[in-house]
This record gives C-alpha cells, structure tokens and sequence, in this order.
C-alpha cells in the first residue's frame, strides 16, 4: 500500500479519510515487508475511547513516537509514565493559580493592542493584503513565550521581522508527518546525510536551540511564582545542570509548540469558514452587540474573558471549525500488550496505531449527513448553552487523561482575537488564491490566508 501512499502524499489527510469511508472507520496498512512500516490506522469513536481512555495504561506513547519526535526531547508530548507526570502536574499546578487567568488576560490583550491592531491598521491604511495565518502563527508565538519564558520576542511588528525560530515550527511539522509515512531506514539515510526533509529538520533544531538555550540557562532571573521555569527547576529530579538546561529547553519547546500552532491554525480555519459562511458572521456580530453591550465610536474595543464566556456562538462556530479542521490532525500510539479492539481489529503488542482526528469530523456515521457543512449550530442546545461532545467524537483537545491542558487557554484567546477582529474589520479573501490543507502534523493552510481588510462602519 506503500506507493498509493506516496503518490498521496500531498494530500494526505483527504486520502486516509476517503480510504477511512471506504473500509467502515478502521483499515489495516501494509508496508513493504522490510520497512517495518504495518500499522492500523483508525477514525472509530468505539477506538479512541478504548485506547485513549479505558485502556490508557496499554497505550503509552512508546519509544517510536519518542524516535519520530526526537525534536522535542524530554518535554510533555514525548512523556510516558513518571516523566510525563511531572510535567502535567507541574504545569497543571501553575494554569490553576488564580492569578493565571488574569496574567493570561493581560498578556493576550497586550499583544492584540501592541502587535495585531497596529499590524492590520498598517495593512488597512495601505490597502494591501496579508497572510492572516503568518499573523496568527507571530501572535500566538509571541503570547505564548511572555507565559512561558516571561519573553516577548515582538515577532508581531508593522515590519512582520524574520525569527528564524518563530519559522522553525512551521518547517519541523511538515517532515515529522514524512517520517510516519516513509520508512525509518530512509528517512535516517537522509538524516545522516543532511539532505531533503531531515535537513530542513536539523536547521530547525538549531533554531528552537539557538533561541531556547540562553532564554532557560539564564540563572537567577527566574521570578514570581507564575513562573513555568522556576516550577520545573524545583520540580526536576535530574542528575547535573547540563541535563536541567536540556529538560528547561525541551519543556519549554513543547510548551511553546503547543500553544504557537494549534491556535493560530484554529484561527485561519475560522476565518476561512467565516469568509466562505457569510451568514455565521452576521450572527457573531450580532451576538457581540446584543450580549456585549458595545458602544459605537470606541476606538478599539476591548474583550475580555468574562465577555469571551458570553459568546455561546461565537464558541459553537469555534468547536465547528476545530471539528473539520483539528490541528493536530493525527496521533499515534502501540500498545504494550496486544489488544482486541470495539471495531474487531487485532492488535499486535507495539503494532503501530495511527489516529485521523481529521477523518472523526468528516465521517458521516459519527456527525451525520451534513457532516461536511459548517454549522456552528449543531454547538448549541435549545436553552442557549454550548452542548457537551464527548472527546472520542470530538478528539481536537485529545481524549483521556492525555487531554489538552491549553484547552481553556486556547478558547479564551482565539475568542478574544476573533471578536476583536470582526468588530473592527471585515475580512474579503484574496480572489483565486488557493486554501487547502498542508500536509504536515499540524493542518496548517498549505499556502496560507491571504485577505484584504475593511473598516466596519
Ligand atoms: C486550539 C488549540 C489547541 C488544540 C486543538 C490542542 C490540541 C491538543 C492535542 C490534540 C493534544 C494531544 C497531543 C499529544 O498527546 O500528542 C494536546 C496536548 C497538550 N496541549 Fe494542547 N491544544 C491547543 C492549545 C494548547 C495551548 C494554548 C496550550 C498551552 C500551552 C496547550 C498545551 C497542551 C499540553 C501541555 C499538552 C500535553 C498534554 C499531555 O500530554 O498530558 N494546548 N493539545
């Protein structure tokens, strides 16, 4: 099955969720016998709950998620058992101080008024389009190290400035996807050679280095007790400083690459759908001015997380577009002891599991025959609340005790940012140019978002 795989290979995820249709939800891939490339590949809801919640024990990550997330080290993502705990606990332990939120607040807020309301004036006043998701991915970037290294690397500038490190996770992803499909020999051929892929991987990790390195070995300057350095200097139980420099570079990368990529993909997608379902975005203006009570000729508009909880469709059309569009489109997990799983599957003690969160959203026998349209209504119960999914159907954020920690983080910016930006602006995308999904881990647009900005009047 190899070649119709490589064949596919620029699109990817539209491949596995038509073979996912075709064969029922689960499929069995086979590889040339000496690639050692055999695994299951699955879109179940039965599956997920199985193997993410129930039996969670018998699914750790295992060492060849580890070997195809080498960039990350010792950080949470590549975390089993023991190690994995400490991080969760760690960072748990800080996103639940009351004074989180308050930080977070400030530091989302900051970052519109400083970087993005005064990038897209600039592009409004010359009349020029944008790339929305290179905004989004600086925005996001940018927030999430003034949470992590209490670091403001201004990526989100009028002069959109190059940082090498900021470019460094959108080049990472696309070979971590490769290194699935294409055979470890080769892959470790061209590693060891420098070439292709595993070379644009190699310059990547010098970048995540160059900028990671000094911002955690900085003794002394680690203060206040939101800060995610010092918890993980007491909580680490290693040998020497050398190895704690590491662990800090590792955590901090991991952490940093969760909260850059999955948000910012999330709001390219929305703002996509929004532009192509012109009539949800009249409803989330309206939802704004009547719960929101605004006040016409403020110059900007400031909304905050209280506000953001008030915003029930804004959130449905949020949960709609993570749910066609998941950013962290696949996962992939082998089992300790074999397995039989609810599709009837047998599995193979470390066979390979493979997880299309992008095919759940798109299958008809889990979401029904609208499954394709974008209905931030489905979100929504007759009182006006938000209705619960349960994560097996809706495996965005993950499902189990491996469940996204940023989740809460992550709704309040994205509401924050997309209110901000439909109250000030409307958002026309470029004619003809092409949005489709890139293949990489993270469904990034393959050639981004351009638009061109109006004034609301
Ligand atoms: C829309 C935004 C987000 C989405 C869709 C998302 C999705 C996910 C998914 C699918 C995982 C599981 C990954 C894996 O185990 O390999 C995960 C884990 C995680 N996410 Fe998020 N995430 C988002 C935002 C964030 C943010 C802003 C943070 C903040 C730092 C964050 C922190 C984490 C952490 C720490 C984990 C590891 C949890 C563990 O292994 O126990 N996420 N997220």
């Amino acid at each position: 099955m190899l070649p119709g795989a490589l064949l596919n290979l620029h699109r990817l995820h539209e491949y596995g969720t038509q073979v996912l249709i075709e064969s029922g939800g689960t499929f069995e891939f086979k590889g040339p016998w000496f690639c050692n490339l055999d695994m299951l590949v699955t879109c179940d809801p039965a599956n997920i709950h199985h193997i993410f919640s129930k039996n969670f024990s018998n699914y750790p990550k295992g060492p060849e998620f580890r070997k195809i997330f080498e960039i990350l080290g010792d950080g949470i993502f590549n975390a089993d058992y023991e190690l994995w705990e400490l991080h969760r606990k760690t960072t748990l332990s800080l996103m639940s101080r009351p004074k989180f939120y308050s930080f977070l607040e400030k530091t989302i807020w900051d970052k519109i008024e400083t970087g993005l309301l005064p990038v897209l004036e600039n592009v409004y006043e010359k009349q020029i389009d944008v790339d929305l998701q290179d905004i989004f991915q600086r925005l996001s970037f940018d927030s999430i190290c003034v949470l992590v290294l209490e670091y403001d690397p201004k990526s989100l500038s009028i002069d959109l400035p190059y940082v090498p490190c900021e470019k460094a996770f959108s080049v990472a992803i696309e070979p971590l996807l490769h290194r699935h499909i294409i055979p470890e020999t080769i892959w470790k051929v061209q590693k060891w050679l420098k070439i292709g892929n595993e070379k644009k991987l190699i310059e990547a990790g010098k970048a995540f280095d160059e900028f990671f390195y000094p911002r955690v070995s900085l003794e002394g300057e680690q203060d206040g007790d939101l800060n995610l350095l010092k918890a993980f200097t007491k909580a680490y139980k290693g040998s020497s400083r050398e190895r704690l420099v590491d662990f800090l570079r590792d955590t901090s990368l991991s952490l940093v690459f969760a909260g850059r990529d999955t948000t910012s993909t999330s709001l390219t997608w929305f703002f996509w759908l929004i532009a192509i379902n012109p009539l949800a975005e009249i409803k989330i203006l309206e939802e704004i001015e009547s719960k929101l009570h605004v006040k016409k000729g403020d110059k900007w508009r400031f909304f905050n997380i209280e506000e953001s909880h008030k915003l029930v469709y804004l959130h449905g059309a949020l949960c709609e577009t993570l749910r066609l569009f998941p950013p962290v489109a696949l996962e992939h997990k082998a089992p300790i002891r074999s397995d039989i799983l609810p599709s009837g599957h047998y599995l193979h003690e470390n066979k390979k599991v493979i997880f299309s969160f992008y095919s759940v959203g798109r299958m008809e026998t889990v979401w029904g025959k609208d499954c394709l349209e974008f209905k931030p209504e489905r979100w929504i119960t007759e009182r006006g609340r938000i209705k619960h999914e349960p994560s097996y159907k809706f495996p965005a954020f993950n499902a189990g005790p491996r469940t996204c920690l940023g989740k809460e983080m992550a709704f309040i910016q994205m509401k924050m940012v997309a209110a901000t930006i439909l109250y000030h602006y409307k958002i026309q995308r470029v004619e003809g140019h092409p949005v489709s999904p890139r293949d990489s881990i993270i469904l990034q647009a393959k050639h981004g978002l351009r638009v061109r900005l109006s004034k609301r009047t």
